[in-house]
């Protein structure tokens, strides 16, 4: 059986599209609290086998998606570098900051480190349902850096903006040893038995003009290229949330097969170049709505991206008061 998003991140189309939704695994499910909640830390809930196979396999069996996305997190690249991290109760990411070259100086990047996340993977083939790809992701260099820098989350990233004006030096050779670390850790997780990649530049939005090609282009293409010089045909998404509108130049820039669109951007009326997919962009607040609203949207989305190699998705991720239904609802509306 063609898995049909490998199909689309070919560059055709296909109807009805493939469904995924980022974040579709997580504790909108009570399955997944469930499961967390026996397990106090999260970098270890992410770092054990067996538990982060059955989460990642819990919300396709539940409705039947296109795809699962490997159960992880972005932040277990700084854990791997040996930066300190961890997930205080309702407050988000937490990591000692890196900001001078002696912080950089003391980061080595452990492969042995995340080998937990590729026996992951295999696990999750071999029980994997036959229409669903496997996806595994990482978060993009710029992206990884506001948290690196930060400390935590946040949305203006001045630290990191103002690091990257002042101490340049510093700034490129974070970006050096995020793209090496990314590189080798999507090229094994590929080598695992991924399907296709996400990079995912959810702080996209805080970018200024003045560095996207060096902050989010160029090191986003040097993943790509590392990835693809070791696997050719390894279809990437890249997600440049909230600069959906720079989609095509983003695609030609980084050499991605496929990018994912938030929902500030009309995904309907984007120029692509040719074979490039796009993925996207129902809002996450009419799933935690649901009802007549969400599927006359999620039909229209269908009905406009007829003809177009187009991935049914979120514009970001599955907001933590959704109800389950609200996804099978909305799985039934593409298909239907
Ligand atoms: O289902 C999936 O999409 C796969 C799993 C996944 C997680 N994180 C699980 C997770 C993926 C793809 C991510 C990526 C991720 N992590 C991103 C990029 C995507 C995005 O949302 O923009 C970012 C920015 C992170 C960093 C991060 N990790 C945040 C902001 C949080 C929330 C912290 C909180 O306490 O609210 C996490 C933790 C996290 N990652 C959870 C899950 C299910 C919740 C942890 C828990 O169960 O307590």
């Amino acid at each position: 059986m063609v898995k049909k998003l490998l199909q689309v991140l070919k560059g055709e189309a296909v109807s009805p599209p493939p469904v995924w939704l980022m974040r579709q695994a997580g504790r909108y499910l009570p399955e997944y609290r469930a499961l967390r909640a026996k397990a106090p830390d999260f970098i270890r809930f992410c770092l054990t086998p067996d538990v982060a196979a059955e989460v990642t396999l819990q919300p396709v069996l539940r409705f039947d998606l296109d795809a699962a996305i490997l159960f992880a997190d972005i932040l277990l690249i700084p854990h791997a570098l040996g930066q300190k991290v961890w997930f205080a109760e309702g407050e988000g990411p937490r990591l000692e900051p890196v900001r001078d070259m002696a912080g950089l100086d003391a980061l080595t990047y452990s492969a042995a480190m995340l080998a937990p996340v590729m026996e992951t993977i295999k696990r999750v083939r071999a029980d994997l349902p036959e229409r669903a790809a496997l996806i595994g992701f990482a978060g993009a260099p710029w992206t990884v850096a506001t948290y690196m820098i930060e400390g935590m989350g946040g949305t203006d990233h001045g630290t990191t903006k103002a690091l990257a004006e002042k101490d340049p030096a510093f700034f490129d050779r974070l970006m050096d040893i995020l793209v090496e670390s990314t590189s080798a850790y999507l090229i094994a997780q590929a080598n695992a038995g991924a399907e296709a990649l996400q990079i995912f530049e959810s702080w996209a939005g805080s970018v200024p003009d003045a560095l996207w090609g060096r902050a989010v282009l160029e090191p986003t293409r040097r993943v790509v290229e590392a990835v693809k010089a070791k696997h050719p045909n390894m279809p990437v998404i890249g997600f440049p949330r909230l600069k959906g509108a720079l989609a095509s130049d983003y695609a030609k820039a980084t050499g991605v097969n496929g990018v994912g669109i938030d929902q500030m951007t009309d995904i309907t009326a984007l120029q692509m170049p040719r074979g490039i997919a796009v993925q996207g962009n129902l809002s996450p607040e009419l799933l935690l709505e649901g009802g007549e609203t969400m599927r006359a949207e999620a039909k229209r989305l269908v009905k406009a991206m007829t003809g177009k190699p187009f991935i049914f998705n979120l514009g970001h991720g599955v907001m933590q008061p959704t109800p389950p239904e609200h996804v099978a609802e909305l799985v039934a509306a593409i298909r239907s």
